[in-house]
C-alpha cells in the first residue's frame, strides 16, 4: 500500500502582516492542511491568534484549517473555533480535565478532534483515550514558540503511539508538531507519522511553496524501508 503523508504549513513563522498571501503560497506547493497555532498566554507564555484571524484565514484557505489550541479550559472556546471555520481542533491533554469530554465536544460540532501531549507527557497517558481521538499530535518540542529543536526521543514516542492506536484498533493518523525539518521528515514518517506540521522549516525558506513540495518529497523518500502490513 502506498503511503501518504500530509503536509501541513504552520503560519505561526509567516509573515503576520501578509496572512492570506502566506496561505496561497504554501497552498500553490501543495499544502494539505494549514495549521493555527492558538497561544493563550496561559498555557503557554504567548499569545498569538484568536478566533476572528481563524474567521478571516478561513476566507483565503481552500484546504481544511487545522487548528492547535494550546490554551487551558479549550471548552470555553472549542464551539467559537468550530464556528469560525476550524475543520480539525487538537486540545491538550495537559489543558483538559475532563478529555472525553471534550474530545466528543469537538466531534458534536462537526470538527475532527485531535489530542496533542507534551514531550514530557508519556504515551501511557492516552491510554484511557486512544479509542476516542480522531488523530493525535505529538509535539517534538515543548509548545509555546517555532523554531525550537526537534527532540529526538520524539521518533521512538511515534513508533509507541502507533502501537497503542492499533492495538485499540484505531486508525487515527498521528501529526507531528515542532522542530520538523526536511533532515528528520522521513525518520518521523517511517515512524509512523501521517502529518507532518513545519513552520520555520517552511516560512524559514527564502521559498515556502518550494519548500513545501520538498518535505512531501523527503518524507517519502525512504517510504520502501516502512513496513507495509
Ligand atoms: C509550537 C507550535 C508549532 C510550531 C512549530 O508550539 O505548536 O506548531 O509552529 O514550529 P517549528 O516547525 O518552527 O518548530
Ligand atoms: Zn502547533
Amino acid at each position: 500500500m502506498a503511503r501518504t503523508v500530509r503536509i501541513a504549513p504552520s503560519i505561526l513563522s509567516a509573515d503576520f502582516g501578509a496572512l492570506g498571501q502566506a496561505i496561497q503560497t504554501v497552498e500553490n506547493g501543495g499544502a494539505d492542511l494549514i495549521h493555527v497555532d492558538v497561544m493563550d498566554g496561559h498555557f503557554v507564555p504567548q499569545i498569538t491568534i484568536g478566533v476572528p484571524v481563524v474567521a478571516a484565514l478561513r476566507t483565503v484557505a481552500t484546504v481544511p484549517l487545522d487548528v492547535h489550541l494550546m490554551v487551558t479550559e479549550p471548552d470555553r472556546q472549542i464551539e467559537s473555533y468550530v464556528e469560525a471555520g476550524a475543520a480539525m481542533i487538537s486540545v491538550h491533554l495537559e489543558a483538559t480535565i475532563h478529555i472525553h469530554r471534550t474530545l466528543s465536544l469537538i466531534r458534536t460540532l462537526g470538527a475532527t478532534a485531535g489530542l496533542a501531549i507534551n514531550p514530557g507527557t508519556p504515551v501511557s497517558a492516552l491510554e484511557a483515550v486512544a479509542e476516542q481521538t480522531d488523530y493525535v499530535v505529538v509535539m517534538s518540542v515543548n509548545p509555546g514558540y517555532a523554531g525550537q529543536t526537534f527532540l529526538p526521543t520524539s521518533i521512538e514516542k511515534v513508533r509507541a503511539v502507533r502501537t497503542l492506536l492499533d492495538s485499540v484498533g484505531n486508525r487515527a493518523p498521528i501529526e507531528v508538531d515542532g522542530g520538523v525539518t526536511h533532515s528528520n521528515a522521513s525518520s518521523l514518517v517511517n515512524a509512523g507519522a501521517d502529518i507532518l506540521v513545519a513552520a520555520s522549516a517552511i516560512y524559514g525558506d527564502p521559498d515556502p511553496a518550494d519548500a513545501t513540495r520538498r518535505l512531501r518529497a523527503r518524507a517519502l523518500a525512504s517510504n520502501q524501508q516502512r513496513k507495509v502490513d
